[in-house]
């Protein structure tokens, strides 16, 4: 079933999970569209963003971000038309970006938007490479991670879309990138497209083998996007004062205990004292809110000058977006994860 003007489809949270999300996490349910009030719009909303931090808000867990109610709509980042406007600042048809969820319509009094302006390259962009991940990607390298020309990056999730701009920004300050990503074809991407210096499949065996392989300088920026196995590989090879973001744990969200085997933090801990390395946790808006003006002029700069690329993966309908979401904890997405909820 497509977007209708009379009903406004959501999709809800039906239930917490435990473990991965499964389908019946979550219900479809139908309304009439609302009216929008004095001073109020309404919202058509058009390009949904899926993203990995929605896992949390599924799970009752203390958090940076208050949870999801069970039957509340699944919260998300959307790019939406005004339909109707009862707010001088904005016009029927302006493009917005705004947080409506997962669902067809939603009301806005206005202050929580951002407007798109004219010259914007493409709507949907907003919600990736000049958006929130390509925000994070920008502020935890080049504000934590810190790289130098000549220096060894490494990031995970590699042609995801924080991954993806994390290592093209670090190929732009000179460093030596290498990603790692799950299937050879991502791995090419990386290297072909994106311009990775190396690119290591993590579903083939001896993964630290070949990483120390493809760092022989050792590694002086990881950018944590994973987490679990991938930065046990890591973490031998980082050198004096290497530079932790750390962005995101992806393989440890869908988990529900405490890895067994050997307590390995003492370890960690004799790493981080005797190679004085800086690791630091960061959550974008709440930190970095300030610097998004700074952000947006340069990425919007290189995206202009084709420096740096950007790969999404357009899926029809709201009805598939939580069958897209189970994919992307599992590493089927292929780049910037959008559903396409109506035609433009
Ligand atoms: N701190 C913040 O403010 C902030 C903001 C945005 C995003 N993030 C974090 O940044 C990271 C990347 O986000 P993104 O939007 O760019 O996502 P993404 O790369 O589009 O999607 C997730 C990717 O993670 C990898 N993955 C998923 N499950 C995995 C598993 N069990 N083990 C190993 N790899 C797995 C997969 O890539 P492969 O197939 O290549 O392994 C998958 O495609 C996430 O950890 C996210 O939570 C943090």
């Amino acid at each position: 079933m497509s977007q209708s003007p009379q009903i406004n489809r959501s999709i809800v949270l039906a239930s917490r999970p435990f473990g991965a999300p499964t389908p019946d996490n979550f219900r479809l349910e139908q309304r009439p569209v609302p009216t929008p009030e004095k001073g109020e719009l309404l919202l058509r909303n058009v390009y949904l963003s899926l993203d990995p931090y929605m896992r949390g808000r599924m799970s009752d867990e203390p958090s940076y971000a208050k949870p999801l109610e069970i039957n509340e709509v699944m919260t998300g980042g959307t790019v939406s038309r005004v339909e109707k406007s009862n707010n001088p600042e904005y016009l029927a048809g302006d493009w917005v970006v705004s947080r409506s969820g997962w669902q067809d319509y939603a009301i806005s009094n206005g202050n929580d938007l951002l407007k798109l302006d004219d010259k914007f390259p493409h709507p949907s962009y907003a919600l990736g490479i000049l958006g929130m991940p390509g925000f994070t990607a920008y502020m935890g390298l080049l504000d934590i991670g810190q790289p130098k020309a000549g220096e060894t990056l490494v990031v995970a999730a590699a042609t995801g879309p924080v991954g993806a701009t994390v290592g093209q920004i670090g190929k732009l300050k000179g460093c030596r990138v290498v990603g790692i990503a799950g299937g050879e074809e991502k791995c090419r991407h990386a290297v072909d497209t994106l311009g990775f210096d190396a690119c290591l499949n993590h579903q083939q065996p001896f993964l630290a083998k070949r990483l120390a392989q493809a760092c022989p300088q050792g590694i002086d920026v990881y950018y944590e996007n994973v987490g679990g196995k991938i930065f046990d590989a890591v973490l031998p090879l980082l050198n004096p004062k290497a530079r932790i973001p750390v962005c995101g744990t992806i393989s440890q969200y869908n988990t529900t205990s405490l890895p067994e085997g050997p307590d390995r933090l003492p370890l960690l801990e004799s790493i981080i004292l005797k190679k004085r390395i800086r690791m630091q946790g960061f959550i974008i808006f709440d930190d970095y809110a300030h610097r998004y003006g700074e952000f947006i002029q340069q990425m919007s700069l290189w995206v202009a000058e084709g420096k740096i690329h950007y790969r999404e993966q357009i899926i029809d309908g709201l009805e598939n977006a939580p069958q897209a979401f189970i994919g992307l904890l599992e590493g089927k997405n292929f780049g910037k994860l959008v559903i396409q909820i109506a035609k433009e």
